[in-house]
């Protein structure tokens, strides 16, 4: 898929003249086209702060974290972070369509800190507040506590303190009342109700078409 954007800049160029109390400005417009991403086919383009970003849902119910990772990493992507509420919602309505409605986990690219693993996470206050410092995203494409937003009510709970891996919880009333209630920690080697996993990778940048620099002006006196 290949995706467009063009932006529209305006400058305001005034200039004074020596001999009159006049100033004459003109508005400079701009056109210029900025880059353009292409994700790979099945991949869908998010626009993250750090750059284009594409994620693809993959529906597979044998697999734990480790697993999910590595069939990730056999197709040059990883296990996705998430930024924001679009891209789990994307996730959970894409893995709801290939559940056909199946409720269930997603893995996605988040683990606990490992100086968070435990029962004394709860008193490390490294790990406060344990909604946000718990955890972090593999991929490196989200930074610090952004998309750690979205958890199920009492998650994260280090269930057994042995809850070390991130998963979104589909189902279909989440996804069709855009629930927020999302994100819950789980024991990695699980597999038991799980749907599969989001792989992501950086969006690729498109050659330059050239056209860069259409230029256009118009002058207004004041
Ligand atoms: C993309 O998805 C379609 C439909 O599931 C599948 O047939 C095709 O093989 C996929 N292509 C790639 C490159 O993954
Ligand atoms: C699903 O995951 C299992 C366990 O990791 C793996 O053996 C299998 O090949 C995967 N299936 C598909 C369709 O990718
Ligand atoms: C992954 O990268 C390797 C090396 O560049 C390439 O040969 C392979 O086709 C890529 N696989 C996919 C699924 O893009
Ligand atoms: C899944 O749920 C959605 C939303 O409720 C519905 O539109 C869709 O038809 C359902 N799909 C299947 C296969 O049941
Ligand atoms: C849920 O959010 C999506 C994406 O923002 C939107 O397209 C959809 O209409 C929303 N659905 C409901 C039931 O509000
Ligand atoms: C994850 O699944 C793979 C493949 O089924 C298995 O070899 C591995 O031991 C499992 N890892 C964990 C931590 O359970």
């Amino acid at each position: 898929m290949l995706y467009n954007f063009t932006y529209l800049l305006a400058f305001l160029v005034c200039y004074s003249h020596a001999d009159s109390m006049l100033s004459t400005c003109q508005v400079e417009d701009i056109l210029f086209a900025v880059p353009q991403y292409q994700c790979p086919t099945n991949y869908t383009l998010f626009n993250r702060y750090n750059g284009a970003y594409c994620i693809q849902v993959f529906y597979n119910t044998t697999v734990n974290y480790t697993s999910a990772l590595s069939q990730c990493i056999s197709i040059n992507a990883t296990l996705s972070s998430i930024e924001n509420y679009n891209e789990a919602y994307f996730i959970l309505s894409q893995s709801q369509t290939l559940s056909r409605n199946v409720s269930g986990g997603v893995w996605i690219g988040g683990l606990r800190r490992s100086v968070c693993y435990g029962s004394d996470y709860l008193k490390n206050q490294a790990c406060q507040p344990v909604k946000t410092f718990s955890f972090y995203w593999t991929d490196g494409f989200v930074e610090g506590t952004t998309g750690f937003g979205y958890w199920m009510d009492g998650q994260p709970d280090n269930s057994a303190s042995v809850e070390n891996c991130l998963a979104l919880q589909s189902t279909a009333a989440s996804w069709s009342t855009n629930s927020t209630s999302l994100l819950l920690d789980y024991e990695c080697s699980r597999t038991r109700a799980m749907l599969g996993y989001a792989c992501g990778q950086p969006a690729t940048l498109v050659e330059d078409n050239g056209d860069d620099d259409d230029y256009d002006e118009e002058e207004d006196d004041v």
